[in-house]
């Protein structure tokens, strides 16, 4: 029997080959589909880019008009599900919320059609249409109101930001908040994609895949560190108590929420752009003492930390960003969810063109030929 050695984490270990995303950690580089981030973010829109890495090419102009109309015209949940919401408790994490009600649509689409193209768009369509209406819809419903209908008039960031607040949104806000959805979109085999890709082998539906992602995407290492930021924010309070609070979770070696990445050695470059879509909001709609805080924050943490290359990584100013938009801070990562949900879907398209179901291997260390104690002799 061939012995391999065990790596934590599999860190190091391809689990699959992709075309989709490409990351260069010792430079600093994110592509999709070969373009860079930075000029997806400058350029595409979120649905062109969720195009993109699901279909593989930019779409023309007539495919994307397409894609936006039906996308446009899903938004819609069914009643039932909106019913099933109503009854979660109003203290559960969104995320759980949106797990469970994910898992709930292949409840109501439970035609497994994998080889059909027209189901496999079908899906893409749904998901991508329903989840921010899902997530606005427990928002507005755990504070006691009726959610809002989505609004076909405007497009899918705006509507997002419109079904949380029930105003259109400013569209330096709508677009900053699309850009963010771009740099969340597709990230490689991190944890939820991996997950993804593990459901997806076993040829069930995209809504269990997309589920068992959203789970896996709603922990703090992963999504769930972006919550965390502000929290830890907050508690630092001011531009002075940077340096001894960093001290002392250093010395408690304690991991500084928002920094370090298992690929990135140097500063992530979705860290770089959400900083500075950060500043376009603070110079529109005024400043915030957090933002100095992070500023400080990275420097010292540069200076203590450099070293073993820990620098921010997208979770760090992704938080300051919906902060200044009115995002509640328990929404921060259903929204990364919201933009993920394409990498997801690309990778569930992508195991299932050549798909070999996930079973890996594992080391035993445990016992042998251990005899049975009988429950009066233990
Ligand atoms: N603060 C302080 N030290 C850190 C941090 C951090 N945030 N991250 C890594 N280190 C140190 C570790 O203590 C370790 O030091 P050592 O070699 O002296 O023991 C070294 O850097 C390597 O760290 P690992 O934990 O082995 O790195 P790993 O690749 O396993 O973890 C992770 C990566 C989980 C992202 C980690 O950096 C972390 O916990 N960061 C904080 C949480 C966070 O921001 N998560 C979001 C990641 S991005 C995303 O998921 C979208």
């Amino acid at each position: 029997m061939m012995v391999c050695e065990y790596k934590p984490g599999l860190e190091g270990i391809p689990a699959a080959q992709s075309s989709i995303s490409c990351v260069d950690g010792q430079k600093g580089i994110l592509e999709y589909r070969g373009i860079r981030i930075e000029e997806l973010a400058e350029k595409s829109t979120f649905l062109e880019t969720a195009y993109l890495l699901i279909w593989g090419q930019l779409p023309t102009s007539e495919e994307l008009k397409e894609f936006e109309h039906e996308v446009r015209h899903h938004r819609r949940i069914k009643y039932r599900i909106r019913d099933m919401m109503k009854c979660f408790p109003e203290s559960g994490h969104p995320m759980d919320a949106l797990q469970a009600s994910a898992a709930a649509l292949g409840l109501f689409y439970s035609r497994r059609d994998l080889h059909n193209p027209i189901y496999i768009r079908d899906a893409v369509v749904r998901l991508l249409a329903t989840i921010p209406t899902m997530v606005a819809a427990f928002q507005l419903m755990r504070k006691g109101n009726d959610p809002v209908r989505p609004r076909d008039d405007l497009d899918y960031s705006a509507n997002f930001l419109y079904m949380l607040s029930e105003k259109e949104p400013d569209p330096l806000a709508a677009r900053i908040f699309d850009v963010c959805l771009i740099l969340h979109a597709e990230h490689t085999m991190n944890a939820s994609t991996f997950s993804a890709r593990v459901t997806a082998s076993t040829l069930t539906d995209p809504y269990a895949v997309v589920a068992s992602a959203v789970g896996t995407l709603g922990g703090p290492l992963h999504g769930g560190a972006n919550e965390e930021v502000i929290q830890m924010l907050e508690e630092i309070g001011s531009v002075a108590n940077v340096r001894p609070y960093l001290e002392d979770c250093l010395q408690r070696k304690a991991k500084i929420m928002g920094f370090g990445h298992r690929v990135y050695k140097v500063k992530d470059p979705r860290a770089t752009i959400l900083q500075d879509l950060a500043q376009q909001l603070f110079a529109k709609f005024g400043s915030d003492k957090h933002y100095d805080i992070a500023v400080e924050m990275e420097r010292v943490v540069e200076e203590k930390l450099g070293h073993k290359g820990i620098y921010p990584n997208v979770d760090f100013y992704s938080g300051l960003v919906y902060a200044k938009l009115g995002i509640p801070t328990d929404l921060f990562t259903p929204i990364f969810a919201i933009a993920r949900v394409t990498g997801w879907l690309a990778h569930w398209k992508e195991q299932l063109a050549e798909n070999r179901i996930f079973r890996p291997t594992q080391v035993y260390n445990g016992l042998h030929e251990i005899a049975y104690t009988a429950i009066e002799e233990r």
